[in-house]
């Protein structure tokens, strides 16, 4: 081992004198190692063939698309259909138990969310308009997207509960919001939100 006097570079500038404190070989390598790599990945990657992580991901994402279309929601037929399934009426609850009464409250009255039960509704009153408006939501009124976070069976569950509710009567009913709804009153159906 060299001594610290041995390690000074032999020249001197104005008393100034500059110690030889070489990086370690393996940083030295690495160093170059990655100007190699660069010198490889930046034309492959950003002029080549090669695809940049972004480019990538939608590629996958296109793939997956392609493979899994979206199954489209069911019509007004299937789900008056649906909606005698046994079982449907409770499984509706439920759902509408966990996840709907923070905003539409137990029986449907509202408090954040509108009224479900009254002759007004700001999104038109059919299984198909409910479940449609359950399932994508008002992101900018703060009615949340289902589709994404439930399965099909509860969003189309939970859409024909809520359906069911017009024409109760709510604890504390907020006031009507949107338009009247045509038509007469739902006649008590299988959903049995009465
Ligand atoms: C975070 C609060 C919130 C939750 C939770 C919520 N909603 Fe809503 N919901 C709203 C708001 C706010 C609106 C009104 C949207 C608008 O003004 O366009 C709404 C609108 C609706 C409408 C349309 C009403 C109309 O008048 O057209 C239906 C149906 C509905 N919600 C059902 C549900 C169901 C079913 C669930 C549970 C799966 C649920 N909501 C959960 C806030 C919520």
């Amino acid at each position: 081992m060299s001594s610290v006097e041995d390690r000074r570079f032999d020249y001197d500038y104005d008393g100034i004198q500059e110690y030889d404190n070489p990086l370690p070989r393996w940083w030295v390598y690495l160093f170059i190692g990655t100007i190699i790599a660069a010198v490889v990945y930046i034309p492959y990657f950003h002029f080549g063939p090669g695809q940049l992580p972004t480019a990538a991901w939608q590629a996958d994402m296109d793939e997956w698309n392609r493979l899994h279309p979206p199954v489209p929601l069911p019509d007004e037929a299937e789900l008056a259909a649906l909606a005698q399934q046994s079982g449907m009426p409770e499984r509706g609850r439920q759902v509408f138990a966990t996840r709907c009464v923070s905003c539409h409250a137990i029986d449907g009255g509202g408090q954040v969310g509108p009224n479900l039960t009254d002759d007004y509704a700001i999104h038109g009153w059919s299984r198909e308009l409910i479940t449609r408006v359950v399932n994508d939501g008002v992101p900018s009124k703060g009615m949340i997207p289902w589709g994404p976070q439930l399965s099909r069976e509860d969003v189309v569950a939970v859409a024909l509960h809520a359906y069911a509710l017009r024409g109760t009567t709510p604890l504390s009913p907020k006031a009507p919001q949107g338009d009247p709804i045509g038509g007469p009153k739902p006649e008590a159906d299988a959903t049995g939100a009465h």
